[in-house]
């Protein structure tokens, strides 16, 4: 697609209809040897995947449903900065478009409390070494009110909701994959990583506030202090012990 400036995300575009999810989609190619940049893009998903074993509504023509296949050179514990990464480039996008963007650890992008977009990305590979990395990200573009469920109606928006009319949701992808591209190819260790964690602190919801994780099937208490350079959060118990939580641990609060 001409709109696209990047050099290596999006170079090859795969397009669906309809399909269960981007992300299982993307996983299959990239076992198949598929190179990084591969993008997967879907007008619907009928399986669309959340984190922590959600499900994921994706109607047609509304949202941005892709998944991105990176190759990064990172070991396992790592891959969560490639979700900072991401909800960074989807912010800084949605910040041409919307006034405040906020980041709610680990993966999630709200704007005024609501959540506009969610990333999961899912990996595979050794522990010393990723095989590979696919980066879902969905981003709700041009639902009306009354398009989302009842329950999720009070806590999830859209672009055109926050904007009040219809936007472009091939710009706004283009956007997003320059963005990420910017701060992925930069990084691939050092600086991309560091300016997105960066971003994800100054916008953060969750730095300063209690939140709980489980730990060895008990739950512990704590305040959000900080994310570090793997993607992990920080959490400082109320006895002083500083832990590094994981994404894949789960908050309660
Ligand atoms: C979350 O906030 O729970 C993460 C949502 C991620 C949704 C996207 S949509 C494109 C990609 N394919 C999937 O099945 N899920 C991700």
């Amino acid at each position: 697609n001409d709109l696209l400036q990047t050099r290596v995300l999006g170079r090859r575009i795969i397009h669906f209809q309809s399909i269960d999810s981007t992300n299982r989609k993307a996983k299959e190619l990239a076992e198949q040897g598929e190179p990084e940049g591969t993008i997967v893009v879907a007008e619907t998903q009928t399986g669309g995947r959340g984190c922590a074993g959600r499900t994921w509504d994706s109607k047609p023509m509304e949202g941005i449903w892709m998944s991105v296949i990176l190759r990064p050179t990172l070991d396992l514990p790592s891959v969560p900065c490639i979700t900072q990464i991401a909800c960074a480039a989807v912010g800084q996008a949605l910040e041409t478009m919307v006034k405040a963007v906020q980041i709610k650890w680990p993966n999630d992008i709200l704007v005024n409390d609501k959540k506009i977009s969610g990333v999961l990305t899912e990996s595979s590979g050794e522990i010393d070494r990723v095989q590979y990395a696919v980066v879902g990200i969905g981003v709700n573009v041009n639902q009306n009110a009354e398009d989302f469920l009842p329950e999720l109606a009070e806590k999830a928006t859209s672009l055109k909701r926050e904007t009040g009319k219809a936007q472009s949701r091939q710009k706004l992808c283009c956007t997003i994959l320059e963005a990420l591209e910017r701060a992925y190819l930069l990084g691939d260790g050092a600086t991309g990583m560091e300016c997105a964690i960066t971003y994800c602190k100054d916008h953060s919801v969750t730095l300063g506030r209690p939140v709980s994780f489980m730990e060895n099937g008990m739950e512990v208490h704590g305040t959000a202090v900080d994310i570090d350079e793997r993607g992990g959060l920080v959490v400082r118990t109320p006895n002083g012990v500083i832990r590094h939580i994981s994404s894949g641990s789960t908050l309660v609060r």
